[in-house]
């Protein structure tokens, strides 16, 4: 069957491309825009499985995301148990592939319903889908790929072929196992976070990924009003999060008194808490990866200013007294990844509580990032910054700190 042997040869190609994603979420975000386009589908969720229950976890529409800021869909958390009421959770329970002509035109004897409140919010019409189950070669079930509204060629909704399920169900086991082995990824880098948070308390695993979040949101931005090429951005994207929830394992470096202090430090105390910049880098030196690179740019950059009034500056190797070696970097000779993680964990540290300070209200955070455009922060950034603000919040509420005491 030639047929089959396109598909198969389509299979590879896409196989090895994914397993090279290091990034879950890019990687969840690739799996479903390849899937859609092979099934030529208007829209798509994907589902993932966390204990017991399926969590909305990327969606995408080509029909309502024209407009940026849906980009904060991406980040609502929704979740839904694992039974036979709705469609997906049918789908991870069984492991069966659904294939529905008309999702509001269901058979009388099917267990599930769909749930309108998406179309009803957004004036969408949903009608066709393919929903396959991503099940990993041990036969777990890792999450589902839901596939909404193939469109014919005259770009009107049609129904799902035997072909679009063939190569769905097909490509879904390719996924599931890139998706189990980037999930192991970040398992081991969310160690090594980890072990800087015990040594430093007040670094939570809330604040890491939200500045990975803010990084990556203000990143895309920033290039999408550069004529940057989509593959390029998206490559940067995936290496960005990861090398930004990084930036201060440095801190594993300093002593006990100075991270745990809970009142003001010293200036003494400051300069030996910079440190952790020239620490951090030294973890990632001898890069094996751009993601070694990267995180060694970031470690050692992320507290420079655009003004040159940063550190560490040019780093002479001065353990005791490493803010005073020289003078700060400035301007485009600091990496831009460095750039934006300096503004994404400038407005984390002063919109939340920390140890040592409270936290400031908004319009004081959001004037002083304003004024410090061109002074602390790069201006192309902070514009970047402004313009994606809805998005910044919808990642503050999904990571947001756990509540204490
Ligand atoms: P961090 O808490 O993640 O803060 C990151 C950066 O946010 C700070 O870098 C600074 O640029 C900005 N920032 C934080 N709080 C304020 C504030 O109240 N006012 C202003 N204008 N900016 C603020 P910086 O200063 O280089 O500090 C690096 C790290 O050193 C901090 O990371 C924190 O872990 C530690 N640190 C700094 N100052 C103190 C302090 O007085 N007491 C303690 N215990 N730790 C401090
Ligand atoms: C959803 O899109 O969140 C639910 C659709 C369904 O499976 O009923
Ligand atoms: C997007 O923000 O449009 C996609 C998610 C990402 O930035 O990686
Ligand atoms: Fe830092
Ligand atoms: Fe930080």
């Amino acid at each position: 069957m030639e047929n089959e042997q396109f598909i198969h040869q389509i299979l590879e190609i896409l196989k090895k491309e994914i397993s090279q994603i290091k990034d879950i979420d890019s990687l969840l975000d690739r799996i479903l825009f390849e899937a859609r386009k092979f099934t030529a589908s208007d829209a798509g969720s994907l589902f993932l499985v966390e204990g017991t229950k399926l969590k909305f976890s990327y969606v995408q529409n080509d029909s309502l995301f024209k407009d940026l800021t849906f980009n904060k869909h991406l980040y609502s958390s929704q979740e839904m148990e694992i039974d036979d009421k709705s469609i997906a959770g049918y789908v991870a329970l069984t492991g069966q592939t659904l294939q529905i002509e008309d999702v509001y035109d269901l058979g009388p004897d099917e267990p599930y319903s769909f749930n309108s409140t998406y179309d009803l919010a957004s004036s969408y019409r949903t009608r066709s889908m393919l929903v396959v189950p991503l099940r990993t070669g041990e036969n777990k079930i890792v999450g589902v790929i839901q596939l909404i509204n193939t469109l014919q060629s005259d770009q009107t909704p049609g129904i799902y072929s035997q072909q679009h399920r063939l190569m769905a169900e097909l490509f879904a086991d390719q996924a599931a196992i890139a998706i189990e082995r980037a999930k192991m990824t970040r398992a081991i880098i969310l160690r090594m976070i980890k072990m800087a948070e015990l040594r430093d308390p007040k670094e939570t695993g809330a604040h890491v990924n939200r500045v990975g979040a803010y990084s990556i949101e203000i990143y895309h931005q920033w290039a999408r009003t550069r004529n940057i090429p989509e593959k390029d951005i998206k490559y940067f994207l995936d290496t960005l999060r990861i090398a930004a929830m990084l930036h201060d394992v440095g801190k594993v470096a300093i002593s006990d008194t100075i991270l745990k202090k809970p009142g003001k430090l010293t200036q003494e105390e400051y300069e030996l808490m910079k440190w952790h910049t020239v620490a951090g880098h030294e973890l990632f030196r001898d890069p094996t990866s751009d993601l070694d690179s990267m995180a060694a740019d970031i470690a050692l950059t992320h507290h420079e200013k655009w003004d040159g009034t940063g550190y560490p500056g040019h780093i002479k190797q001065d353990k005791e007294n490493p803010g005073a070696a020289s003078q700060g970097k400035k301007g485009e000779r600091i990496p831009l990844a460095g750039r934006i993680v300096a503004l994404a964990d400038v407005y984390d540290a002063l919109i939340s509580k920390r140890c040592y300070k409270d936290a400031w209200p908004e319009e004081k955070v959001l004037s002083h990032i304003q004024e410090q455009s061109g002074f602390h922060f790069d201006p192309s950034l902070v514009e970047a910054f402004f313009s994606i603000y809805e998005v910044i919040k919808a990642i503050r509420d999904k990571y947001a700190d756990p509540e204490t005491g």
